[in-house]
C-alpha cells in the first residue's frame, strides 16, 4: 500500500471535553483551536460525560502485573484514545471555582496511566479553562494544567477564557486570540504565562509560606519569592519531585511499586491502629 506524504504527516488530535453541555464553550473552543492549527490533522473528540468512569478504588493493582486497571468500565477506551493521539487539547468549564468534576474523576484513575508511560510521555498538549464570570475562574486552570502534567503530557500553553452562555466562546476577540496562541503552540514553541511563574514547570499558582517561601502548586517544588522589581520565584527541585521529566515519572512509578513492600512490612502496625477505629453509624445509601 502506498501511503502519501499527506497521510504520513496528518496528526491525530484528541479533544477532551470536560463539560456535559453539547456544543458548549469547551467543545467550541477545542474546535476553534483545531480550525486554527497550522498542521494537517484529524480531530477526534471525547466528551467525558459520555463515558462511564468509575471512581478509583485505590487498590494499586494497575501498577503491577499487566499494569491495567481492574475496574470494568470505559477507562480502557479512554486510555486507547489518549495513547493513539499525537497531541491533546483539553477544555474544562469552571464549576464552583474548580474544573468540572469529570476531569478529576478521570485524573483520579491516573495511576492506571502509568502502565502507558511510554506512549504518554511528552505528548504535546494545550489546556483551556472556561469560566462564566471574569475573576471567578478559581483554580480551574490549575486543575486543567495538573491533569495534563499528571498524565505526563508536555504542556505547551494553557489559558482561561471567559464565556457564560453556550456559544459565547467564539464571540470574543480575546478568546479567539487565545485559540490562535493555543493552535500555534501545540506543535510549536511553548508559551509560558505572561506573569510571574515557576521557573521549573511554568505553573502560575503558588502557596505562600512563612519566611518569604513559596510552593508551586503545579510541580509542588518550593523556593523563595523575589520582590525586588518584577516578582519572580527561585524554585528548587525537591528530592522527591513529580512530573518534571520522563526519568522522574519513571522513578515515581518505581517508588509507588516499592510502597507495596513497605505496606506489607507495616501491615501488623497498621492493622492494630485501624482496629481501634472499627465500626461506626454510617448513613446507608438507598434509605430515605
Ligand atoms: C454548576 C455550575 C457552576 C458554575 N460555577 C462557576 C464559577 O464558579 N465561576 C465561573 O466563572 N463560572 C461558573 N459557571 C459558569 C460556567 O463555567 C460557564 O457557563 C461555562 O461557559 C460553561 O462551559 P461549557 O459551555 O463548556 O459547559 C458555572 C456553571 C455551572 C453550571
Amino acid at each position: 500500500m502506498i501511503i502519501s506524504d499527506r497521510q504520513q504527516t496528518t496528526k491525530k488530535i484528541l479533544g477532551i471535553i470536560a463539560s456535559p453541555r453539547k456544543l458548549g464553550n469547551s467543545e467550541i473552543i477545542i474546535k476553534e483551536i483545531s480550525r486554527r492549527l497550522p498542521e494537517e490533522h484529524e480531530l477526534k473528540l471525547l466528551r467525558l460525560h459520555d463515558f462511564n468512569i468509575e471512581p478509583c478504588r485505590a487498590c494499586y493493582k494497575c501498577l503491577f502485573g499487566e499494569e491495567k486497571c481492574v475496574i470494568d468500565d470505559d477507562i480502557l477506551q479512554i486510555h486507547a484514545a489518549v495513547s493513539e493521539a499525537d497531541a491533546l487539547i483539553v477544555a474544562a468549564p469552571t464549576y464552583f471555582l474548580a474544573p468540572n468534576a469529570s476531569l478529576k474523576r478521570l485524573l483520579d484513575r491516573g495511576l492506571s496511566f502509568y502502565g502507558l508511560q511510554e506512549k504518554m510521555l511528552g505528548k504535546p498538549a494545550v489546556g483551556i479553562a472556561v469560566a462564566g464570570i471574569k475573576g471567578k475562574e478559581g483554580h480551574t486552570l490549575l486543575g486543567v494544567n495538573n491533569f495534563l502534567k499528571c498524565i505526563l503530557a508536555d504542556l505547551k500553553y494553557s489559558e482561561v477564557i471567559y464565556s457564560a452562555f453556550p456559544g459565547e466562546a467564539a464571540l470574543s476577540d480575546e478568546n479567539l486570540t487565545i485559540a490562535q496562541t493555543a493552535a500555534d503552540s501545540l506543535f510549536g514553541a511553548k508559551v509560558l504565562p505572561a506573569g510571574p511563574h515557576c521557573p521549573l514547570c511554568g505553573g502560575d499558582s503558588f502557596r505562600f509560606l512563612a519566611d518569604n517561601k513559596v510552593q508551586c502548586l503545579l510541580c509542588s517544588n518550593r523556593g523563595t519569592i523575589n520582590t525586588s522589581g518584577a516578582i519572580s520565584f527561585d524554585i528548587q527541585k525537591d528530592n522527591h519531585e513529580l512530573f518534571l521529566s520522563s526519568d522522574v515519572a519513571k522513578e515515581h512509578k518505581e517508588w509507588l511499586k516499592e510502597m507495596k513492600l513497605r505496606f506489607f512490612e507495616e501491615l501488623p502496625n497498621l492493622k492494630k491502629s485501624r482496629d481501634l477505629y472499627k465500626g461506626g453509624d454510617f448513613v446507608q445509601p438507598g434509605k430515605k
